[in-house]
């Protein structure tokens, strides 16, 4: 069993409620079964949620030791946090993917949105399909030996 981890930063344990017009009524439950449903067989999806950014750096570095995958929406940290960036670097250097993944589009929004400092060191970026960016993302990953 392979596991991919799908990491998610702050305010996104709001889905569902959280500006439904921009980010669906779907709820985090509902993306993971989407994603359990949608990744092939011997590939197990374990998703996670935090506000915290020392939290979402240590589950980067935990992905780096376990070799495992990631697909990560960084939410709003995508914007600043260079800490996360460094992080995230370490996984792509270890030779594992990680693809940045947004459900809404970040350029189509506020001009802040438009600046990643995760997306020059992600193996991808896939944004503006709603949970679809997601699996998406899963397809290439589960592709990859
Ligand atoms: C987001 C886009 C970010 O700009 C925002 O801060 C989020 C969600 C998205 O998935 O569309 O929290 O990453």
């Amino acid at each position: 069993m392979r596991t991919i981890l799908v990491l998610n930063g702050p305010n996104l344990g709001r889905l569902g409620s959280r500006e439904p017009d921009v980010y669906g009524s779907a709820d985090l439950d509902d993306l993971r079964l989407f994603l359990i449903r949608s990744a092939p067989e011997g590939v197990e999806i374990d998703l996670r949620q935090t506000d915290d950014e020392a939290e979402l750096i240590h589950w980067l570095h935990a992905a780096v030791d376990q070799r495992a995958p990631v697909i990560l929406n960084p939410a709003a940290f995508t914007h600043y946090s260079y800490a996360l960036r460094d992080a995230a670097s370490l996984v792509t250097k270890s030779g594992l993917p990680l693809v940045e993944v947004h459900i809404s589009n970040p350029h189509a929004r506020e001009t802040f949105r438009h600046t990643s400092v995760v997306s020059a060191i992600a193996t991808g970026v896939i944004a503006g399909f709603g949970f679809d960016s997601y699996r998406l993302a899963l397809d290439y990953v589960a592709s990859q030996p």
